[in-house]
């Protein structure tokens, strides 16, 4: 008898462990950690991101008398061009000045390319569950993604937030990125990831 109590016993020990086991494999550990529901203005430049992959390289921008570059939250290699981009993922993109003759012109390298000067402003833009979900007004809701942007320093830019929602916002069919297309059809290719 109390053998057979000692054995039913620590059946529902073993019972109880694999509960939790498989409880455990249902929500993988990044789910477990609560992710901290941002807004714009909150979400921080990540410290690692030069050593992330680049999602586009020297954007030239002529207009702007800018340079680009766009580094992309491992996490984004997920993206599909049809499913668009995993929450989770963080765009970082750095926006140089372009050198300037004295005349005002922009100055070109061998390779006809703008040549960065300083640093101006880093631009960061990033998604994850319930972030701006309830973003008012609706027409200014980007999914979930969130916006920051910073000065060289790493101070916070006097830019108006809602000023990157309004012109990222109409990119509905491109989960709100700019260079979607681009990005995809590079992927894969010699100079892509
Ligand atoms: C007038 C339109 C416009 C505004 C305003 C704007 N963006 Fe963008 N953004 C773009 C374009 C266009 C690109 C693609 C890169 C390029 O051509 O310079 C881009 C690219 C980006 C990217 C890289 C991912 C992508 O979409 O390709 C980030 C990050 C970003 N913007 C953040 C911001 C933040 C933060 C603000 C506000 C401080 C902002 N943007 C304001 C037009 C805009």
């Amino acid at each position: 008898m109390r053998t057979q109590l000692h054995s039913v016993l620590s059946l529902a020990a073993v019972a109880a462990a694999l509960a939790g086991l498989v409880a455990g494999c249902s929500s993988p550990m990044e789910a477990a950690k609560p992710v901290a529901v941002l807004k714009d203005g909150e979400l921080a430049v990540p410290a690692d991101y030069k050593s992330w992959p680049k999602f586009l390289t020297a954007i030239q921008r002529p207009d702007a008398k800018q340079v680009r570059e766009i580094y992309m939250h491992p996490l984004a290699k997920g993206a599909t061009a049809a499913g668009g981009f995993p929450q989770g993922t963080v765009f970082v993109m750095e926006n140089w000045a372009a050198q300037a003759n004295p005349d005002g012109s922009l100055v070109t390298g061998p390779d006809g390319k703008l040549v960065k000067g300083a640093l101006q402003k880093v631009f960061v833009m990033g998604k994850n569950k319930g972030w701006a979900e309830d973003f008012t007004p609706v027409e200014m809701r980007n999914g979930n993604w969130v916006y920051a942007a910073y000065m060289a320093d790493g101070s916070k830019a006097p830019d108006n937030l809602l000023t990157c929602r309004a012109c990222h916002a109409p990119l509905t069919s491109k989960d709100f990125v700019h260079r979607y297309d681009e990005h995809f059809a590079q992927k894969g290719s010699a100079g892509g990831y």
